[in-house]
């Protein structure tokens, strides 16, 4: 039970124009402010304002992340609750939301563009880059082990780039198949296979933001240092999780969170790492559970990231 001022407070910043707007957006995934404001063609601060008011209600929650914010919609709560009830009956035909949805489509096309020019220019150095930041060969080793030596007979990689896991797993499944956007990264994942002799395992060219489930089920799925590229993850691994199998495991290896602004900037990033409270909520609005998390510090005290490996399992 609420107190009536505190209802009146959250019927009063969800009625209006944008604020409705801007909730139905984020129904469909998180956003930055800067998204936000390039789909709703509003100044950066009204849009602030509109999302504050939805925050201070409790309709929407902030998660900063470095110099960027990102919103999603409440969880829980009186506020998370009307911002469902009001979605469920907003026309997806009205003008307004239409024109919002294709904004918002075009947002995220041109976001993945962003991604794919860069990852076509650092293809065929990708693995020393890749050296460079992390502790790789103990994450490797730890996602060999969390497969606890059993061998599947499908395994997906999404965001397979080199596919440098269909190698390091070579020895657990029967069926591989990697998914890459990247062109240039699928051919330096194909000669890799080739020269390593690994002939269970294809990649094929594809978003992993929008999979098809016909690749499914697989038993095992592995989404390797690919969701800090997605303003939203949450919304990558619930459409992983159409792919996985009843019993399946979903092995997900990211940064935990960090303030290394110019991966931003100079590296495709979209979020500064990912953290274990995160990832639980992600996993729990797909139907998955957090099975285990482990973490790898970098060797690199000043500049180094911590890369941790979440195993998600489903209820059988
Ligand atoms: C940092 S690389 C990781 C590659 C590989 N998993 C590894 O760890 O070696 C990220 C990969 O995600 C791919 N990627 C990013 N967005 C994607 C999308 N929407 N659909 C498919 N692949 C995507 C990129 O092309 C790139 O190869």
């Amino acid at each position: 039970m609420a107190e009536l001022a505190e209802l009146v407070g959250v019927l009063k910043a969800a009625g209006e124009g944008t604020r409705v707007r801007l909730l139905a957006l984020l129904a469909d995934g998180d956003h930055s402010v800067k998204d936000l404001t390039e789909i709703l063609n509003q100044s950066q601060p009204r849009v602030s304002r509109h999302l504050k008011l939805l925050a201070d209600a409790g309709l929407v929650r902030r998660n900063a992340e470095g110099a960027w914010a990102y919103y999603g919609l409440a969880q829980q709560g009186d506020g998370a609750e009307l911002a469902a009830w009001l979605i469920a009956r907003l026309d997806e035909n009205d003008t307004e939301r239409r024109r919002d949805i294709a904004r918002q489509a075009a947002v995220r096309e041109s976001q993945q563009a962003q991604a794919s020019a860069y990852f076509a220019t650092v293809a065929s150095s990708w693995d020393l880059l890749k050296t460079l930041q992390v502790p790789e060969e103990a994450v490797e080793a730890a996602v060999v082990a969390a497969l606890g030596g059993r061998k599947v007979e499908t395994l997906i990689d999404l965001g397979t780039g080199t596919g440098r896991m269909l190698e390091v797993l070579a020895g657990s499944y029967r069926h591989g198949f990697g998914v890459d956007s990247s062109r240039e990264m699928l051919a330096v994942a194909r000669a890799r296979l080739a020269s390593a002799g690994i002939g269970q395992a294809q990649v094929r060219l594809g978003d992993i933001g929008d999979l098809d489930v016909s690749l499914g089920p697989a038993e095992v799925i592995v989404i390797h240092q690919v969701l800090h590229y997605f303003d939203d993850p949450g919304r990558m691994l619930a459409q992983a999780r159409r792919l996985l199998a009843p019993g399946g495991t979903m092995l997900i290896v990211d940064f935990a969170p960090h303030d290394l602004e110019f991966l931003r900037s100079e590296h495709a990033h979209r979020r500064l790492g990912l953290s274990s409270a995160q990832m639980a909520g992600w996993a729990a609005a797909a139907g998955l559970t957090v099975a285990g998390v482990e973490e790898f510090p970098s060797a690199n005290t000043e500049r180094g990231l911590t890369v941790c490996l979440w195993r998600l399992s489903t209820p059988l």
